[in-house]
Protein backbone atom coordinates (compact mmCIF):
# COMPACT_ATOMS: atom_id res chain seq x y z
CA UNK A 1 0.00 0.00 0.00
CA UNK A 2 1.29 3.52 -1.03
CA UNK A 3 0.44 6.93 1.28
CA UNK A 4 -0.35 9.58 -1.05
CA UNK A 5 0.82 13.68 0.17
CA UNK A 6 0.05 16.75 -1.01
CA UNK A 7 3.50 18.77 -0.46
CA UNK A 8 2.51 22.43 0.34
CA UNK A 9 5.40 24.01 2.10
CA UNK A 10 8.96 24.71 0.79
CA UNK A 11 10.87 21.53 2.91
CA UNK A 12 7.71 19.63 4.23
CA UNK A 13 8.29 16.75 6.60
CA UNK A 14 7.30 13.27 4.63
CA UNK A 15 5.78 10.11 6.25
CA UNK A 16 9.08 8.82 6.80
CA UNK A 17 10.76 11.60 8.71
CA UNK A 18 12.62 13.48 5.22
CA UNK A 19 11.92 16.26 3.88
CA UNK A 20 11.56 17.63 0.04
CA UNK A 21 13.35 20.00 -1.27
CA UNK A 22 12.09 23.60 -2.06
CA UNK A 23 12.84 23.21 -6.00
CA UNK A 24 10.13 20.89 -5.91
CA UNK A 25 6.66 22.86 -7.42
CA UNK A 26 4.23 23.83 -4.54
CA UNK A 27 1.05 21.59 -4.46
CA UNK A 28 2.61 18.56 -6.08
CA UNK A 29 1.34 15.40 -5.39
CA UNK A 30 3.74 12.51 -4.69
CA UNK A 31 2.96 8.93 -3.45
CA UNK A 32 5.29 7.47 -1.02
CA UNK A 33 5.73 4.09 0.30
CA UNK A 34 4.76 2.92 3.15
CA UNK A 35 7.91 3.30 5.91
CA UNK A 36 8.46 2.51 8.91
CA UNK A 37 12.05 4.17 9.21
CA UNK A 38 10.90 8.06 10.13
CA UNK A 39 13.32 9.69 12.64
CA UNK A 40 9.94 11.48 14.32
CA UNK A 41 10.06 10.42 17.99
CA UNK A 42 13.84 10.55 18.17
CA UNK A 43 13.39 14.50 18.53
CA UNK A 44 14.32 16.29 21.76
CA UNK A 45 12.67 19.75 19.69
CA UNK A 46 14.68 21.91 17.32
CA UNK A 47 13.98 24.63 14.86
CA UNK A 48 15.70 24.64 11.96
CA UNK A 49 17.53 27.67 10.81
CA UNK A 50 20.55 26.55 9.24
CA UNK A 51 22.53 28.17 6.21
CA UNK A 52 23.30 25.44 3.59
CA UNK A 53 20.99 22.90 2.44
CA UNK A 54 20.36 19.04 2.79
CA UNK A 55 19.88 17.94 -0.73
CA UNK A 56 21.70 14.65 -1.76
CA UNK A 57 24.59 17.74 -3.42
CA UNK A 58 24.74 18.69 0.12
CA UNK A 59 25.21 15.24 1.52
CA UNK A 60 27.54 13.73 -0.95
CA UNK A 61 30.15 17.35 0.02
CA UNK A 62 29.63 16.11 3.48
CA UNK A 63 30.78 12.72 2.51
CA UNK A 64 33.44 14.14 0.59
CA UNK A 65 35.06 15.96 2.58
CA UNK A 66 34.79 14.01 5.59
CA UNK A 67 37.46 11.39 3.18
CA UNK A 68 39.65 14.02 2.66
CA UNK A 69 39.37 15.42 6.31
CA UNK A 70 40.48 12.04 7.21
CA UNK A 71 43.27 11.86 4.53
CA UNK A 72 44.76 15.11 6.00
CA UNK A 73 44.78 14.47 9.65
CA UNK A 74 45.43 10.90 9.47
CA UNK A 75 43.12 10.22 11.78
CA UNK A 76 39.00 10.55 12.80
CA UNK A 77 39.67 10.72 16.59
CA UNK A 78 43.35 12.94 18.13
CA UNK A 79 46.19 10.44 19.34
CA UNK A 80 45.81 12.23 22.73
CA UNK A 81 42.62 10.89 23.00
CA UNK A 82 42.11 6.96 24.51
CA UNK A 83 39.45 4.82 22.14
CA UNK A 84 40.40 1.54 23.66
CA UNK A 85 38.11 1.15 26.17
CA UNK A 86 35.02 -1.32 24.60
CA UNK A 87 32.23 0.27 26.70
CA UNK A 88 33.45 3.39 25.20
CA UNK A 89 30.27 5.89 25.17
CA UNK A 90 31.24 8.69 21.94
CA UNK A 91 28.59 11.78 20.58
CA UNK A 92 28.67 13.18 17.51
CA UNK A 93 27.24 16.81 17.88
CA UNK A 94 26.06 18.36 14.25
CA UNK A 95 26.62 14.88 12.95
CA UNK A 96 24.95 16.11 9.52
CA UNK A 97 24.39 13.14 7.40
CA UNK A 98 26.52 10.78 10.25
CA UNK A 99 29.60 9.47 8.14
CA UNK A 100 32.16 10.37 10.85
CA UNK A 101 30.05 8.21 13.33
CA UNK A 102 29.81 5.13 10.86
CA UNK A 103 33.37 5.39 9.60
CA UNK A 104 34.41 5.19 13.56
CA UNK A 105 32.44 2.27 14.47
CA UNK A 106 34.23 0.51 11.50
CA UNK A 107 36.29 -2.33 13.06
CA UNK A 108 35.33 -1.17 16.74
CA UNK A 109 33.56 -3.72 19.35
CA UNK A 110 29.57 -3.51 19.06
CA UNK A 111 29.96 -2.88 22.61
CA UNK A 112 30.67 0.54 22.32
CA UNK A 113 27.58 3.09 22.49
CA UNK A 114 27.28 5.57 19.67
CA UNK A 115 24.88 8.77 19.45
CA UNK A 116 24.60 11.50 16.82
CA UNK A 117 23.27 14.57 17.35
CA UNK A 118 21.64 17.50 15.00
CA UNK A 119 19.18 20.10 14.57
CA UNK A 120 18.09 18.05 11.81
CA UNK A 121 18.24 14.21 10.72
CA UNK A 122 17.43 14.93 6.84
CA UNK A 123 21.09 14.08 5.74
CA UNK A 124 21.08 10.03 7.51
CA UNK A 125 20.07 7.45 6.31
CA UNK A 126 16.87 5.55 7.15
CA UNK A 127 16.64 4.37 10.84
CA UNK A 128 16.57 0.44 10.87
CA UNK A 129 19.46 0.40 8.41
CA UNK A 130 21.94 1.75 11.52
CA UNK A 131 23.99 -0.49 13.29
CA UNK A 132 22.13 -1.75 16.88
CA UNK A 133 24.99 0.69 18.55
CA UNK A 134 24.34 3.85 16.90
CA UNK A 135 21.76 6.10 17.75
CA UNK A 136 20.89 9.39 16.14
CA UNK A 137 18.73 12.52 17.82
CA UNK A 138 17.33 15.50 16.70
CA UNK A 139 18.80 17.94 19.03
CA UNK A 140 19.59 21.98 18.75
CA UNK A 141 22.94 22.73 20.48
CA UNK A 142 21.47 25.58 21.97
CA UNK A 143 19.06 23.66 24.05
CA UNK A 144 19.07 22.11 27.61
CA UNK A 145 21.08 18.97 27.32
CA UNK A 146 18.43 15.73 27.32
CA UNK A 147 18.77 14.59 31.01
CA UNK A 148 19.49 11.15 30.35
CA UNK A 149 23.12 12.10 28.05
CA UNK A 150 24.22 14.43 30.97
CA UNK A 151 27.76 13.22 32.13
CA UNK A 152 27.34 10.52 29.73
CA UNK A 153 30.40 10.59 27.30
CA UNK A 154 33.77 9.52 27.19
CA UNK A 155 34.00 11.68 23.74
CA UNK A 156 32.22 14.37 22.37
CA UNK A 157 32.89 15.37 18.86
CA UNK A 158 31.94 18.06 16.97
CA UNK A 159 32.81 18.86 13.23
CA UNK A 160 32.58 21.85 11.27
CA UNK A 161 29.70 24.24 12.53
CA UNK A 162 31.21 27.91 12.03
CA UNK A 163 27.99 28.50 10.91
CA UNK A 164 26.57 27.53 14.12
CA UNK A 165 28.39 29.74 16.29
CA UNK A 166 26.48 32.76 16.98
CA UNK A 167 27.65 36.36 18.19
CA UNK A 168 31.52 35.05 17.49
CA UNK A 169 31.14 33.08 20.81
CA UNK A 170 31.40 30.13 21.14
CA UNK A 171 30.75 29.46 25.11
CA UNK A 172 27.24 28.44 24.99
CA UNK A 173 28.19 25.52 22.85
CA UNK A 174 30.77 24.88 24.92
CA UNK A 175 28.64 24.62 27.85
CA UNK A 176 26.18 22.44 26.21
CA UNK A 177 29.05 20.10 25.20
CA UNK A 178 30.89 19.84 28.82
CA UNK A 179 27.56 18.96 30.18
CA UNK A 180 27.30 15.80 27.86
CA UNK A 181 30.33 14.93 29.19
CA UNK A 182 32.08 12.59 32.34
CA UNK A 183 34.19 14.23 34.23
CA UNK A 184 37.72 14.23 32.78
CA UNK A 185 36.03 12.98 29.37
CA UNK A 186 37.39 14.18 25.98
CA UNK A 187 36.11 17.17 23.74
CA UNK A 188 37.68 17.06 20.20
CA UNK A 189 36.43 19.92 17.95
CA UNK A 190 37.23 20.46 14.32
CA UNK A 191 37.23 23.33 12.50
CA UNK A 192 38.33 25.46 9.21
CA UNK A 193 40.28 28.55 10.12
CA UNK A 194 38.02 30.99 7.87
CA UNK A 195 40.46 34.02 8.56
CA UNK A 196 43.98 32.43 8.09
CA UNK A 197 42.69 31.15 4.63
CA UNK A 198 44.33 31.98 1.04
CA UNK A 199 44.33 31.83 -2.98
CA UNK A 200 47.09 30.14 -4.44
CA UNK A 201 47.75 30.16 -7.94
CA UNK A 202 50.24 28.82 -10.73
CA UNK A 203 51.80 31.75 -12.03
CA UNK A 204 50.44 34.58 -14.56
CA UNK A 205 47.06 33.76 -13.48
CA UNK A 206 44.34 35.80 -12.11
CA UNK A 207 42.01 34.90 -8.95
CA UNK A 208 40.30 37.65 -8.58
CA UNK A 209 36.93 36.09 -9.16
CA UNK A 210 37.99 33.18 -6.63
CA UNK A 211 38.80 35.71 -4.48
CA UNK A 212 35.62 37.44 -4.36
CA UNK A 213 33.64 34.48 -3.96
CA UNK A 214 35.49 32.85 -1.01
CA UNK A 215 35.27 36.18 0.59
CA UNK A 216 31.97 35.89 0.39
CA UNK A 217 31.67 32.47 2.52
CA UNK A 218 34.43 33.78 5.24
CA UNK A 219 33.19 34.51 8.27
CA UNK A 220 35.00 36.67 11.09
CA UNK A 221 35.50 33.93 13.27
CA UNK A 222 38.22 35.77 15.59
CA UNK A 223 36.31 33.40 18.14
CA UNK A 224 38.68 30.06 16.67
CA UNK A 225 41.86 32.36 17.62
CA UNK A 226 40.72 31.96 21.46
CA UNK A 227 39.14 28.98 21.73
CA UNK A 228 42.80 27.75 23.33
CA UNK A 229 41.81 29.57 26.29
CA UNK A 230 38.20 30.06 26.25
CA UNK A 231 37.98 26.39 26.81
CA UNK A 232 40.65 26.39 29.84
CA UNK A 233 38.51 29.27 31.43
CA UNK A 234 35.32 27.43 30.94
CA UNK A 235 35.81 24.02 32.68
CA UNK A 236 38.21 22.32 30.32
CA UNK A 237 41.59 21.90 30.81
CA UNK A 238 44.66 21.14 28.73
CA UNK A 239 43.13 22.87 25.58
CA UNK A 240 45.24 22.52 22.73
CA UNK A 241 44.90 23.49 19.41
CA UNK A 242 46.26 21.37 16.15
CA UNK A 243 47.04 22.83 12.73
CA UNK A 244 46.58 20.63 9.66
CA UNK A 245 47.51 22.51 6.00
CA UNK A 246 47.46 20.30 2.40
CA UNK A 247 49.71 20.49 -0.32
CA UNK A 248 49.06 22.01 -3.73
CA UNK A 249 48.58 18.20 -4.40
CA UNK A 250 45.60 18.18 -3.17
CA UNK A 251 44.63 21.62 -3.02
CA UNK A 252 41.92 21.04 -6.29
CA UNK A 253 40.06 18.74 -4.80
CA UNK A 254 39.65 20.88 -1.51
CA UNK A 255 39.04 24.39 -3.68
CA UNK A 256 36.16 22.37 -5.27
CA UNK A 257 34.56 21.65 -2.23
CA UNK A 258 34.44 25.12 -1.21
CA UNK A 259 33.04 26.45 -3.80
CA UNK A 260 30.19 23.72 -3.21
CA UNK A 261 30.00 24.69 0.32
CA UNK A 262 29.69 28.29 -1.37
CA UNK A 263 27.20 27.45 -4.26
CA UNK A 264 24.56 26.39 -0.87
CA UNK A 265 25.24 29.52 1.03
CA UNK A 266 24.68 31.45 -2.15
CA UNK A 267 21.57 29.39 -3.07
CA UNK A 268 20.40 29.80 0.55
CA UNK A 269 21.67 33.03 1.85
CA UNK A 270 22.97 35.01 -0.69
CA UNK A 271 19.75 35.16 -2.84
CA UNK A 272 21.34 36.62 -5.98
CA UNK A 273 21.17 34.38 -8.36
CA UNK A 274 22.03 36.08 -11.63
CA UNK A 275 25.10 37.42 -10.07
CA UNK A 276 26.10 34.29 -8.18
CA UNK A 277 26.03 32.54 -11.35
CA UNK A 278 28.57 34.29 -13.34
CA UNK A 279 30.81 34.87 -10.40
CA UNK A 280 30.71 30.97 -10.36
CA UNK A 281 31.71 30.74 -13.94
CA UNK A 282 34.24 33.33 -13.76
CA UNK A 283 35.88 31.27 -10.34
CA UNK A 284 35.54 27.80 -11.88
CA UNK A 285 37.56 29.37 -15.42
CA UNK A 286 40.11 30.60 -12.73
CA UNK A 287 39.81 27.13 -11.41
CA UNK A 288 40.35 25.49 -14.72
CA UNK A 289 43.39 27.54 -15.34
CA UNK A 290 45.63 26.75 -11.82
CA UNK A 291 43.51 28.61 -8.55
CA UNK A 292 42.67 27.14 -5.58
CA UNK A 293 41.70 28.36 -1.95
CA UNK A 294 43.53 26.95 0.60
CA UNK A 295 42.28 27.09 4.23
CA UNK A 296 43.87 25.39 7.08
CA UNK A 297 41.96 22.91 8.95
CA UNK A 298 42.06 23.26 13.12
CA UNK A 299 41.46 20.95 15.87
CA UNK A 300 41.05 21.47 19.57
CA UNK A 301 41.85 18.37 22.05
CA UNK A 302 40.71 19.35 25.62
CA UNK A 303 39.74 17.36 28.55
CA UNK A 304 36.65 18.34 31.01
CA UNK A 305 37.68 19.36 34.50
CA UNK A 306 37.55 16.27 36.83
CA UNK A 307 36.51 17.74 40.21
CA UNK A 308 35.02 14.68 41.23
CA UNK A 309 38.23 13.71 42.94
CA UNK A 310 38.17 16.70 45.27
C1 LIG B 1 28.59 21.69 7.84
S1 LIG B 1 27.56 20.49 8.56
C2 LIG B 1 28.75 19.42 9.32
C3 LIG B 1 28.24 18.02 9.50
C4 LIG B 1 29.23 17.05 10.15
N1 LIG B 1 29.67 17.52 11.44
C5 LIG B 1 30.41 16.79 9.27
O1 LIG B 1 31.50 17.30 9.56
O2 LIG B 1 30.26 16.04 8.29
C6 LIG B 1 26.86 21.33 9.95
C7 LIG B 1 25.77 20.55 10.67
O3 LIG B 1 25.34 21.33 11.80
C8 LIG B 1 23.96 21.09 11.98
N2 LIG B 1 23.39 22.16 12.80
C9 LIG B 1 23.11 23.43 12.41
N3 LIG B 1 22.61 24.13 13.44
C10 LIG B 1 22.56 23.28 14.50
C11 LIG B 1 22.11 23.41 15.84
N4 LIG B 1 21.64 24.58 16.31
N5 LIG B 1 22.18 22.34 16.67
C12 LIG B 1 22.66 21.14 16.20
N6 LIG B 1 23.10 20.97 14.93
C13 LIG B 1 23.05 22.02 14.10
C14 LIG B 1 23.43 21.06 10.57
O4 LIG B 1 22.15 20.47 10.50
C15 LIG B 1 24.52 20.28 9.84
O5 LIG B 1 24.24 18.92 9.84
Amino acid sequence: MSATITITSPTSILENGHSVDDKIPKETVVSLPPTASGWKGTSFGAKDPYALMRDCNANSRLTAQHYLWKELLGFLVHPDIDTRATDLRVADVATGNGIWLHDFARGKPSSIDLHGFDISLDQVGPKPWLPANTHMHIWNIFENVPDEFVGYFDIVHVRLITVVVKNNDPRPILANLKKLLKPGGYLQWDEVDTIGCSIKTVPGTSAENLDTLFSQLKGRDTWKYELTRIMDENGYTGSTLYTYEYGLGTARFWSDLYVSTWKEFAENALKTPEVSRQLEHNAMLETLNGASIMVPTLVWVTKKIDDSTN
